[in-house]
């Protein structure tokens, strides 16, 4: 079978070809085992918990499976939502609705008809019922999303639903308010927790490894190992990078990955990315309220303001996901010229304190980096993927 590379390297869906089990928690078992461990133990609700984009649905969907899986989404849900009518619409069962009964008679030439007509609503219980019969797994994903009332309101059915052994999983993000679930009293003992982990460099690699060799292109383990620290802790963004490879490669009718598509591959790949407000805003720091800052030399030319220093020295080698502040400030100062101002370490606390005020007041999109108890920390990794490879002309 000749595969295409779009079916082989999936960032935003299910990668039949590239799917890669992990560890749990260094267990010895897979995650797909504990997830299957958690769906046997009856009258329990499984709760699933990690960072964004580390694969959550993507493991319900491969161990619970397309046909069994009933996904229902958090922002499904509002303040008037019967609970129990979307998931009887998701799994495709009338919940409210009118029979209509039609008799005809046929006597002699005249047809006459009478129609008799019967409102009803389904029970919450054949919905349970229903579900039981046919093995589906109710998968809440992205809980998170669902407005707190209605969250209060889920759980209350969930607990109910889950005694009569309803399979259910509740899927959200860390420090999130799903405390509706794994601090509701009425649901502890009930539960089986799952906590997702970041990805480890071994992982991604096997993407890398795993997607070439079903499309027959060549991959020293040198070349996954680059890729794997460029991707930091995102499996998607191994999907993303490993496609655009594969993008170039056909365009140029090459077989072979050397360092320079690797490269043109990170800075292609980085048009998927939208950031250029966040990298605006943290370069431009606070409004200067008409006082003009202090400007530095950097080592390669350029006149930055601490801020754009800041965003710099976060793009330096190697990517990390949390730089400690002594490595912060020599990153900096190695990005200025020698025989230019010193700076002084309190400066540079005061400008990251000022960028972390500014960052939490913004939109979701704008918390990627956060600065606290003397590291700065990256949250989110196709930003600094971006910071990296997305500027190149900027
Ligand atoms: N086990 C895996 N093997 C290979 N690739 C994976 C795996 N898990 C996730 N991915 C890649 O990462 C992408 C994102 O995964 P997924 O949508 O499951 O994340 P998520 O944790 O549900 O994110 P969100 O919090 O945004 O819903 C997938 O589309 C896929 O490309
Ligand atoms: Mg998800």
């Amino acid at each position: 079978m000749n595969l295409k590379a779009e079916n082989v390297f999936k960032p935003g869906s299910f990668p039949e070809y590239t799917y890669v089990s992990r560890n749990y928690e260094n267990t010895g078992i897979s995650y797909e085992l504990r997830l299957k461990q958690a769906l046997r133990t009856a009258g329990c609700l499984t709760s699933i918990i990690g960072p964004s984009k580390m694969g959550k649905t993507i493991l319900c969907e491969r161990v619970i499976g397309f046909s069994n899986i009933v996904e229902i989404s958090g922002a499904d849900f509002n303040e008037d939502t019967d609970f129990w009518a979307t998931v009887a619409a998701k799994v495709g069962l009338p919940y409210k609705g009118e029979i209509i009964t039609e008799r005809a008679s046929v006597e002699g030439k005249s047809k006459e008809s009478d129609s008799k007509s019967e409102k009803y609503v389904l029970s919450k219980d054949k919905v349970i019922q229903y579900c039981i019969e046919n093995e589906k797994v109710l998968v809440i994903d992205d809980f998170h999303y669902a407005k707190p009332e209605m969250q209060i309101k889920m759980a209350q059915q969930l607990k109910d639903a889950i005694r009569r052994e309803l399979k259910v999983v509740v899927v959200s993000l860390p420090h999130r308010s799903d405390d509706a679930i794994r601090q509701n009293s009425d649901l502890s003992g009930r539960m089986s927790l799952i906590n997702i982990e970041t990805w480890k460099r071994e992982d991604l690699k096997k993407i890398a490894l795993k997607g070439f060799d079903k499309l027959s292109i060549k991959i020293g383990d040198s070349v996954a190992e680059k890729l794997a620290v460029e991707c930091l802790t995102s499996p998607q963004l191994m999907q993303y990078i490993c496609l655009s490879i594969c993008t170039l490669l056909e365009d140029e009718e090459k077989k072979e990955i050397d360092d320079d598509i690797l490269q043109r591959a990170y800075r292609f790949t980085t048009v998927n990315f939208n950031y250029g407000d966040v990298v605006n805003v943290i370069s431009k720091g606070p409004n200067p309220r008409g006082q003009k800052r202090k400007k530095y030399k950097t080592v390669d030319g350029k006149e930055l303001d601490l801020y754009g220093l800041i965003v710099e020295s976060l793009a330096k080698n190697p990517p990390l996901m949390e730089i400690d502040f002594e490595t912060f400030y020599i990153r900096i100062v190695h990005c200025i010229e020698k025989g230019d101002a010193k700076l002084d370490k309190q400066t540079v606390r005061n400008h990251l304190n000022n960028l972390q005020t500014i960052l939490q007041g913004k939109e979701e999109i704008y918390r990627a980096i956060e600065w606290k108890d003397g590291k700065v920390y990256i949250l989110d990794p196709l930003f600094l993927f971006y910071l990296r490879w997305g500027r190149m002309n900027g």
